[in-house]
């Protein structure tokens, strides 16, 4: 299978695992990314049986209003049912990075006040220890030089994301070279860097299922340390 099937079939997956926890009332949040676009694609076949959701991204918001799924603010609803999302790799205790699409400090909102969060990933995004894929960090503009400072004597090594900004203004830093063996030591290390607005980890606040697209199947993941 192609890795493009791949999300397709964990898109699909994903819906087959919330389907059971929706209502007329409930509220879906909605990460953002090209698994995360096959996952509304998917969502829009039901979305007769649910509210709306909650969008992580100024993109997905408008993919989601072009299926004609109900966009609500964070703001005026009051729980988030699920939360479903993509990553760039997840450990085997489903934790994360994200923020490929630079839009990791609304996921985190979203996952952080989501009751289940389900990430939905292909198999190449599977790694034993985090740090492989650059970690994005989303950083006020002017704090930049500050921050790249900072993250060197981490031991990473930050590159500016050139032409792009965050649907909140800011900019994102991609640190490199980082052997991320304590990811929630780590995510707090950087989020204490004065004008860091977020980090791509998510360890803190891992995934509780990890549904994983591969040749022979999806695969769905426990987090194990969940009761
Ligand atoms: C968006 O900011 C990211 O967190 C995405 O969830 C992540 O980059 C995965 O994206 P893909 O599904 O496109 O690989």
């Amino acid at each position: 299978m192609t890795q493009d099937e791949l999300k397709r079939a964990v898109a699909e997956a994903a819906v087959s695992h919330i389907k059971g926890m929706l209502n007329n009332d409930t509220i879906v949040g909605v990460g953002t990314g090209s698994t995360t676009n096959l996952f509304i694609d998917a969502l829009a076949r039901i979305k007769h049986i649910f509210d709306g959701a909650v969008a992580s991204s100024v993109a997905t918001a408008e993919r989601l209003k072009a299926h004609n799924i109900p966009v609500y603010e964070l703001t005026s609803v009051d729980k988030i049912t699920v939360y479903v999302d993509g990553a760039d790799e997840s450990n085997a205790n489903l934790q994360l990075i994200k923020g490929g699409g630079g839009a990791l400090t609304r996921e985190k909102i979203i996952a952080a006040v989501a009751e289940q969060f389900v990430c939905i990933v292909d198999d190449s995004k599977l790694v034993d220890i985090l740090g492989q894929f650059p970690l994005p960090v989303e950083v006020i503009p002017m704090a930049r030089s500050h921050v790249a400072r900072e993250l060197v004597k981490l031991g990473g090594a930050p590159e500016y994301r050139h032409d792009f900004v965050t649907d909140n203004g800011n900019i994102i830093l991609d640190v490199y070279n980082l052997d991320i063996q304590q990811p929630i030591a780590l995510e707090s290390r950087i989020n204490d860097i004065v004008g860091v607005v977020c980090n791509g980890l998510f360890a803190a606040r891992p995934a509780d299922v990890l549904l994983v697209g591969s040749d022979t199947g999806v695969q769905q993941i426990n987090n194990p340390r969940n009761p």
